[in-house]
């Protein structure tokens, strides 16, 4: 039987809960973790985790205060018409019909961008069965060094490659809810990046069976972090996370840090019968300007 959206109940306002932050390998080795499948005889991974509780803001009512990538690297964008994409379960389908909105979304609310080349894009559902989960990890998905060999994947050619990376380049990725109803358990958390420091950021190496070498973030607890969620999310909003952005890295730019740091958490009000969270992230390189 359908449960009525009455009884649903959704979990708001400020919040103490724990994230799990970066802890470093006991032999002061290089981080890495495996993607994809366990390579047998390997650990997934040599680093590990330490929970921290930390107060998590809800911006739930002041949306609109939080529009500036070049001070949060995160963005709130409300009242997205709907999709095409209905079902979001082909892969192809969600290509041909969910990215040219994203890249519109994109140009649209990027001052300068002129160019958007979406790499791919995840789904994650809460049970069991689903390929991929909400992640419960703070992170950075991209480095400066991984955005760099994005941008020369992608480009026709070398010098195609160089003229990118002269000018300014960035990766954003634009997450969405899936659930019919507004978001009742694992929200994203993320924290302003203007109140990230260097120190709090780690390399490490994402090694593919390939040789591959891809690098993400993991991210040290800091008391000076601010953590901020946005409660009860629907279908018809979109988080900007923005993970690299080439500016950040010019003296005196106006770029603060330019990376987000973000994860999905258990929030404390959740009820054990909460529908559990399905959302979409797609990845795009933006140009410009
Ligand atoms: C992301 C991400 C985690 C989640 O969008 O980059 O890390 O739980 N998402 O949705
Ligand atoms: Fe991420």
């Amino acid at each position: 039987m359908a449960i009525q959206s009455s009884q649903r109940f959704v979990p708001r306002g400020d919040v103490i809960a724990s994230l799990n932050f970066y802890c470093p390998p006991p032999d002061n080795t290089v981080p890495f973790n495996n993607a994809g499948d366990p390579i047998p005889g390997q650990p997934l991974r040599n680093y590990s985790d330490v929970s921290h509780p930390v107060k998590i803001k809800d911006i739930r009512g002041s949306e609109e205060c939080f529009n500036n990538l070049d001070r949060d690297s995160f963005a709130v964008i409300r009242n997205v018409p709907p999709s095409a994409e209905k079902s979001f379960t082909d892969d192809a389908s969600i290509a041909a019909n969910y990215y040219p909105e994203v890249e519109s979304l994109l140009l649209a609310s990027i001052p300068g961008a002129h160019t958007v080349t979406i790499f791919d894009h995840t789904i994650r559902r809460t049970n069991p069965d689903a390929p991929r989960a909400p992640v419960q990890r703070v992170h950075v998905d991209q480095t400066p060094r991984s955005t760099a060999l994005r941008v020369r994947r992608h480009a026709s050619d070398d010098a195609a490659a160089e003229k990118l990376l002269a000018g300014r380049y960035r990766i954003v990725n634009v997450w969405r809810p899936l659930n019919e109803g507004p978001v009742e358990s694992f929200p994203l958390a993320f924290a302003s990046a203007s109140s990230l420091e260097d120190d709090d950021v780690v390399p490490i190496e994402h090694r593919y069976a390939s040789g591959y070498k891809g690098e993400t973030a993991g991210i040290r607890f800091n008391e000076r972090q601010k953590w901020y969620y946005l409660s009860g999310m629907t279908g018809d909003e979109r988080l900007l996370l923005q993970c690299f952005d080439s500016e950040a890295l010019k003296e005196g730019s106006a770029v603060q840090g330019g990376r987000v740091p973000h994860s999905a958490f258990d929030h404390p009000d959740t009820k054990p019968d909460a529908v559990g969270r399905e959302s979409i992230e797609v990845r795009a390189l933006v140009f410009g300007p």
